[in-house]
């Protein structure tokens, strides 16, 4: 028997519409978390019809199309990213037992103990996963008997582990959601409820959301909703409207989530800009975030994973020389398991997209404990991380659909800039006229990365002729070492090329070693101060007749003449290069990817949201 640990998204509904249409549509939206089975469970007058497929939801569409047996307007859906367990018809969700059918997001730790049991009482078990033994739980304790509603919340404290859980029974109208430590939310629409893993899941539908808290019990009877806890006490959740809409979540005549995301950074920036600058005062502040006393503040932390992970590096460039404050970085798989050294004097930043990112969520968890004073750079309203730091900064990138990050990236860079500004002043180390000359820096960001998409075609040029290398070293310096490593990023998880990335300086400590004829070294590098310093090490690759891919602000330098191929980015300053640098390296990703024919927005073995370690 395999342990299963598995990220996937859930979804539910109950309302007057054809749930099947809507839980496959929602399913869809939430495919970025998981695509390699998925299955759906709809309920009409005391039958329950289910079905599961290996794949993705498309097969799944196919399987129940024009099948007049999944017709009713109550039902749960369910799409799964395994990481133990092997993707397959009979571990895909909706699992049931009896009566009962769940569906199920997490990892229940004690399974085994719990299987064991059921099976001694004469249960029989059909799948491999941890989930089975919930339904299995929910039903013995019926069969007592117990009420479906009692039945699940004493099931509920027999778990441990993760759960995000939604649960019907064939014969009632009900349908009870259910979570701890995994992201459930609650859509509220008219005359109509959700349950769903993520918001962009139903925003087609509605915008207002309920987000329910570890150990919150939903109940969904009659198109009514009423919230308890496990103990049944009852319990208020606000309902909250997020400025997200259902078209943000669509492709919107683009071929693929990634590059309409990548032509969205604009907006995304000018977006996540206002409200918090003024210019004319010299000034930056959040509306949601009051920093307590940083004076005290000895040593800045900042933590994440992947993309977000390259966000904090060019985090510590910018925050140490302008702020003098020592930043320690860390990936937040590592630091959660050193036993970091921090106390009341430090600040820990941690940077997520999702804010739901399971390694990220451990990290604030272990600051917490150690008094740091943790704030979270988060672009989705209410999930952990902007609910459980002690402060939480938003970039307004609006939904993130596609697997691999590009304007949640360039707007954590924008935040992060922000709140450099922001701090600067309230350490008294920037003053207004300082702050307002960053701040005119900065709102100059938008049009420039606009000129570099108007310019896309060249970028897509260059992606045909190097689409067929198998190999790419990518180098840059200072705060385009992260944009070097994030170039190399997107490149392998989409293309599936391989590729790596150096500190150029590091180049003649190995890597120039692999250099040859058929290495394209990709050198980001616009004129600062190490420009010089790189112009040698591509003086060095092409002494090894290795082919430069140079990406730069230096319009007129004769070292565009040597290199293979130039692309010309806008000049700024120091801080902000990478939000200009990296867009064209997005770019070139993309196209490589298209002209290759991979799954770009889903490539193989990722899911978006990896809320298991
Ligand atoms: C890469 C990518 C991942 C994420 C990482 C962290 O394109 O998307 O590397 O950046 O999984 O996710 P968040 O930011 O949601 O914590």
């Amino acid at each position: 028997m395999e342990e299963e640990e598995i990220v996937c998204g859930i979804v539910g509904y109950m309302g007057p519409g054809e749930a099947s249409r809507i839980l496959i549509e929602a399913l869809k939206r939430l495919e970025y978390r998981g695509y390699d089975s998925a299955g759906i469970a709809i309920w009409n007058e005391g039958k329950v019809e289910v079905a599961r497929k290996k794949g993705k939801v498309e097969e799944l569409r196919k399987e129940i199309a024009d099948n007049e047996k999944f017709q009713g307007n109550l039902g749960l859906a369910h799409t799964r990213w395994a990481t133990h367990g092997v993707p397959s018809e009979r571990n895909a969700h909706p699992h049931r037992a009896d009566d009962v059918i769940v569906v199920h997001n997490g990892i229940i730790e004690n399974y085994l103990e719990l299987k064991d049991e059921l099976r001694k009482a004469g249960q029989e078990f059909l799948s491999d996963t941890d989930t089975e033994v919930i339904p299995h739980l929910i039903s013995s304790f019926m069969r007592k008997p117990m009420a479906f509603i009692d039945a699940i919340r004493q099931a509920l404290t027999e778990l441990q582990g993760s759960f995000a859980v939604g649960i019907i029974n064939k014969k009632d109208r009900i349908m009870v959601a259910a979570k701890k430590e995994s992201p459930l939310i609650i859509g509220v629409g008219d005359g109509e409820y959700f349950i769903a893993s993520d918001a962009p899941a139903v925003l087609d539908r509605t915008n207002r959301f309920i987000f329910l808290e570890d150990g919150d019990m939903a109940v969904f009877k009659d198109n009514q909703l009423s919230l308890m806890d496990f103990q049944r006490k009852e319990i208020v959740r606000p309902v909250q409207t997020v400025s997200w809409t259902g078209v943000m979540a669509e492709k919107g005549g683009y071929k693929h989530f990634m590059v309409k995301e990548i032509f969205e950074q604009p907006r995304a920036i000018s977006d996540t800009l206002i409200g918090r600058i003024r210019e004319e005062q010299g000034e930056v502040g959040f509306e949601e975030l009051e920093l307590p006393d940083i004076s005290k503040i000895r040593k800045i932390w900042m933590v994440a994973c992947g993309t977000s992970y390259h966000a904090c590096l060019i985090g510590k460039h910018i925050f140490e020389a302008n702020l003098r404050i020592p930043v320690e970085i860390d990936i937040a798989s590592e630091f959660r398991y050193r036993d970091p050294i921090m106390g009341a004097d430090s600040m820990l930043i941690l940077v997520s997209q999702s804010g739901e990112t399971a390694d990220t969520i451990a990290a604030m968890r272990e600051g917490k404990k150690k008094g740091a004073y943790t704030l979270s750079v988060c672009n989705v309203l209410g999930s952990t991380l902007a609910r459980e730091a002690d402060g939480v900064v938003f970039t307004h990138a609006g939904p993130e659909i596609g697997v691999a990050s590009t304007k949640a990236f360039t707007t954590q860079i924008s935040v992060l800039y922000l709140l450099l500004l922001h701090m600067g002043q309230k350490l008294g180390i920037m003053d207004s006229d300082t702050v307002r000359d960053l701040i005119s820096e900065i709102k100059k960001i938008p049009r420039k990365i606009q000129k570099i998409l108007d310019d896309a075609h060249a970028v897509e040029e260059l992606a045909r002729k190097y689409m067929t290398c198998k190999d790419f070293l990518f180098i840059g310096r200072g705060v385009n070492f992260p944009t070097a490593l994030e170039g190399a990023l997107k490149l392998k998880e989409i293309s599936y090329i391989h590729a790596e990335a150096y500190a150029a300086g590091e180049m003649k400590h190995g890597p120039i070693a692999l250099i040859d004829e058929n290495l394209p070294v990709v050198v980001v590098s616009p004129v600062d101060q190490t420009y010089q310093k790189t112009c040698s090490n591509i003086e060095e690759v092409l002494t090894r007749r290795g082919r430069v891919i140079l990406f730069t602000d230096d319009a007129s330098h004769d070292m565009r003449q040597k290199v293979e191929n130039a692309i010309t980015v806008p000049e700024t300053i120091y801080e902000l290069e990478p939000i200009l640098t990296v867009v064209p390296l997005q770019l070139f990703a993309y196209y490589i990817a298209n002209f290759l024919g991979t799954d770009v927005d889903q490539p193989r073995n990722l899911a978006k949201s990896v809320t298991v370690e």
